[in-house]
């Protein structure tokens, strides 16, 4: 599995739930996996939901596509995913 063969791939949040299990799919497809997190243990950090969580999720998607237009010209994609509810640490809160 060599999709990502000569990929970087920047993970935020990569040590627990989505991030951890992205970021070990995106290494057996062969990318280099910089993961990057606050929590050096593997993810015991839960967040409550709310205004100040809601409003910055929604300042996520300008902040994306503002990287998106500065960086697209150098080859860079710049995603970000809006995931339905999915269990982990961040749900048991
Ligand atoms: N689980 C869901 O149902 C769901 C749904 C929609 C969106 N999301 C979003 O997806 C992302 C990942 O969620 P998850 O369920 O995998 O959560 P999680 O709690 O399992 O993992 C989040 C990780 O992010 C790290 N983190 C927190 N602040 C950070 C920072 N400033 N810099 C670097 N790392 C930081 C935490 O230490 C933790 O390891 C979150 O932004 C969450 O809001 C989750």
């Amino acid at each position: 599995m060599d999709r990502l063969k000569n990929k970087v791939a920047i993970v935020t949040g990569g040590a627990s739930g989505m991030g951890k299990s992205e970021s070990s799919r995106f290494a057996s497809e062969g990318a280099k996996v910089v993961v990057a997190d606050l929590n050096l243990e593997g993810g015991l950090v839960a967040q409550k939901g709310g205004a100040a969580y809601t409003a910055a999720k929604h300042g996520v998607v300008g902040y994306t596509k503002h990287l998106a237009a500065v960086y697209s010209s150098k080859g860079i994609k710049v995603n970000a995913i809006a995931p339905g509810t999915i269990q982990t640490p961040i749900t048991e809160e």
